[in-house]
């Protein structure tokens, strides 16, 4: 307790005192009161949505209906992929012996044809695969829904062939690197099956199984909801070299799993090729294959932009793993060597956008050239995002490059919308919690339309008003 002790006229001065501890007092009481208004009790109108489904609960899910099943050979692990003029592989996988055909037709249950294929296995040290089945369906009508069954057993499945061929025509992409298979992976699978997409496009790394065999099974298993009725076109990234000197060779698994259309784009190598969709020439480069001047791939490269007509594909982009722009700590440098020997070649082809993976997180660059913004160069993203097991690269560079635009240690997905041959919209939607958030997006004009200043005779032709082409969509 405090104690004035006081002489005279100490009354009139205590009572002063009093006073103006009583409106100190006061003052403090209402500070306090907004203090408590403002800054320690505010309550947040955002309210946290129900917690995302774990990878293990889509992977028990696939699990329970895999047992269901009546028998061995049944289809698992299905994927399909684009796999030249109008024609659609479908892969899947069985443990026991089943013909390597797939019955299928416009109308659920009337397979009015069937179509032929291989079936493979491979050895990985002790692991022994079961057997992979590859069947190539055609020719197929553009933006048309067919019904399969693999093999003659288990299942009816169904997907629907991309849009005609021809420089107008509107077409979804759906791009999501570094999957993996883990809870994110699964939010991410979920957001990505909330998009109405044409074709996926998938710059690498994709189950982490990591000389682990069985674990491309369980990714194979978890992908094939989402992967047996959309096509999946990928390329490779560092996860899928899987080499166990003298023992396993380079990309063995990836290779037989997941093989792309690189014949009929005159690759002699899975790791890198390119098809067309739409009006869209896609170049799956590898970052994992000899990529200097002097090698094959730069070799079939320039044979290949040779082909490039911009009037009948306007849109040019390239898919690869390791960034050749990245502003973030993760992999600093590993693109470089690759972009010092194609960047000159890529850019003077007009090259509209480039994905990459392997970082995990989401940047995105302003068209770039030799580092520096360029309005005739590429537009750099990188989204190696997807969810894999080793978490999100959360270290950026400070400060941040003139060429960077956005960046975000997230995990999500990306959408290209082609809406015709000069336009495109471009989103990436962080996975917040169970809702994708749209969290960047941007409007591309292509290099080869007239409004993007970048025209030239040696690399574009001038675009012409064209009819859609309604005859078979072309790789
Ligand atoms: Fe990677």
């Amino acid at each position: 307790m405090l104690s004035i002790m006081d002489g005279g006229g100490g009354g009139a001065r205590s009572r002063r005192k009093a006073r103006m501890l009583q409106f100190a007092t006061l003052v403090f009481a209402v500070f306090l009161v907004f203090l408590g208004e403002f800054v320690v009790g505010q309550s947040s109108t955002y309210v946290r949505p129900p917690k995302a489904p774990a990878k293990s609960d889509a992977v028990e899910k696939h699990l329970q209906e895999r047992k269901s099943l009546t028998a061995s050979t049944d289809p698992d692990q299905m994927h399909i992929s684009l796999a030249g003029p109008g024609q659609m592989k479908v892969t899947w996988v069985t443990s026991s012996a089943v013909p390597a055909t797939v019955q299928y037709g416009t109308t659920s249950g009337h397979y009015t044809n069937i179509a032929s294929g291989v079936t493979k296995q491979y050895s990985f040290v002790l692991y022994e695969s079961d057997l992979i089945h590859d069947v190539i369906l055609g020719p197929l009508n553009p933006s048309t829904t067919y019904f399969y069954k693999c093999g003659g057993f288990g299942a009816e499945f169904n997907f629907t062939t991309p849009p005609p061929s021809g420089p107008n025509v509107p077409i979804k992409f759906a791009v999501v690197g570094d999957l993996g298979q883990t809870d994110w992976t699964a939010t991410t699978l979920e957001h990505l099956a909330g998009y109405d997409y044409d074709v996926l496009l998938f710059p690498g790394d994709l189950s982490y199984a990591d000389t682990w065999q069985p674990l491309w099974d369980s990714f194979g298993q978890m992908m094939s909801p989402y992967a047996n009725y959309r096509p999946w076109m990928v390329t490779e990234g560092n996860h899928e070299i899987e080499d166990v000197p003298l023992l396993v060779e380079s990309f063995l698994s990836y290779n037989t799993r997941w093989e792309m259309p690189y014949n009929e784009s005159g690759s002699t190598s899975n790791l890198y090729y390119s098809f067309e969709v739409a009006g869209v020439h896609i170049l799956m480069l590898g970052s994992y294959a000899d990529f200097d001047t002097n090698s094959a791939q730069f070799e079939w490269l320039q044979a290949d932009l040779e082909k490039v007509d911009r009037t009948k594909t306007p849109w040019l982009i390239a898919l690869l793993h390791a960034p050749w722009y990245n502003s973030n700590s993760a992999h600093q440098g590993e693109g470089d060597a690759m972009m010092e020997a194609m960047e000159s070649t890529l850019y003077a082809a007009k090259v509209d956008i480039m994905f990459a993976g392997h970082v995990h997180a989401y940047e995105r660059a302003e068209r770039a050239y030799l580092k520096k913004p360029d309005p005739c160069g590429i537009l750099y993203i990188t989204i190696g995002d997807g969810g894999n097991r080793e978490g999100l690269a959360g270290t950026w560079l400070d400060p941040q490059p003139v060429w960077s635009v956005f960046r975000e240690s997230s995990f999500g997905h990306g959408e290209l919308e082609i809406v015709n041959a000069t336009h495109a919209y471009w989103s990436w939607n962080r996975n917040q919690d169970h809702i994708p958030v749209m969290a960047d997006d941007v409007w591309i004009t292509s290099l080869s339309a007239a409004q993007s200043g970048c025209t030239s005779k040696s690399t574009t032709g001038a675009i012409q008003s064209q009819n859609v082409d309604d005859s078979n969509w072309e790789l």
